[in-house]
């Protein structure tokens, strides 16, 4: 059995897709089963689970062989993720994909406690751009403290496709993958092949990061949510994020999606 966590987010609900189109049997985690269960998807099974609640964990874990590990990247994710791996390796679970470029200790923790592992470290997620999705439909601009930064941004479509090839096979055990996209770009690249996509134009202008909070915020997005964003953005801006990195094209035989293919696969939800 194939354990996924964070089922219900941006990289989970793809992995689950992918592993429910290919027939395997996967039981999925989320802290609200019944709002889940409302998105059916064959050989999926989503049961009730929460990080903070060790019970609920060791139900999930029972009977896994291997577990798929993303949180919310809150102050307790560290901890979280170090107490899930600690349940999962008592419960006999052998094998756990973590996807995160942070957290050093739960990865050390992972190895300590003697499972094999799988860890991606993703850059920038390409579809981050549909947090924008309402200033580039309404006025067909986005706003963001990122300057001139290049970043090597990454498809959300590639990551899932390495992790359920790591879940799904031996072949990937005790490997590392830094997963970036084919090129490093602007927020200036990318809305001009974003302009070419939709078929109109969209501009990037550069704010200060209070602005950028301000607005997310106004967004709906939650404070510890638009602070940790914030932090990410000022690591662009120190040219952090710009390396191109093999991951992909390591785990898959293939090259990552481009920034472009991704505009134009994604184009009707700016449109
Ligand atoms: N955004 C980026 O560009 C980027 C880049 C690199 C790495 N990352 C990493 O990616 C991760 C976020 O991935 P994502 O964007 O796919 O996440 P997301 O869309 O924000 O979804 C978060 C998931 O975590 C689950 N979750 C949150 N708190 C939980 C708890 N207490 N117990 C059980 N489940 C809980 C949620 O499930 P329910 O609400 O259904 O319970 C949900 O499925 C973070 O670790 C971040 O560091 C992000």
């Amino acid at each position: 059995m194939i354990l996924i966590t964070g089922a219900t987010g941006t990289v989970g609900s793809e992995v689950v897709k992918r592993l429910s189109a290919q027939g395997i049997r996967v039981r999925a985690v989320t802290r609200n089963p019944r709002k889940a269960a409302a998105n059916r998807l064959a050989h999926i099974e989503f049961v009730a689970g929460d990080f903070d609640d060790s019970h609920s964990l060791r139900r999930a874990c029972s009977g896994v062989d291997r577990a798929f590990l993303l949180s919310d990247s809150t102050d307790h994710a560290e901890r979280q993720q170090i107490a899930f791996a600690n349940v999962a390796r008592k419960c006999g679970v052998k094998h756990i994909v973590k996807l995160s470029q942070l957290h050093a200790s739960v990865e050390a923790a992972i190895q300590a406690f003697g499972l094999s592992y799988t860890f991606l470290r993703p850059n920038l997620y390409m579809q981050g751009l549909l947090n924008f999705r309402q200033s580039i439909t309404q006025q067909s601009a986005f706003f963001a403290a990122a300057g001139e930064a290049r970043i090597s941004a990454v498809d959300v479509r590639d990551l899932a496709a390495v992790a359920v090839a790591a879940l799904t096979t031996s072949l990937h055990d005790n490997k590392t993958y830094s997963l970036t996209g084919p090129e490093a770009l602007t927020f200036t690249r990318m809305a001009r092949q974003l302009s070419k996509a939709i078929g109109r134009p969209i501009t990037f202008t550069d704010v200060p990061p209070a602005t950028m909070r301000a607005a997310l915020i106004d967004l709906g997005m939650p404070a510890w949510q638009a602070d940790g964003l914030l932090e990410e953005f000022e690591m662009y801006r120190r040219g952090e994020a710009a390396g191109v990195e093999p991951g992909v094209q390591e785990a898959l035989g293939r090259a990552p999606r481009s920034f472009a293919e991704f505009a134009r696969d994604y184009a009707p939800q700016f449109a």
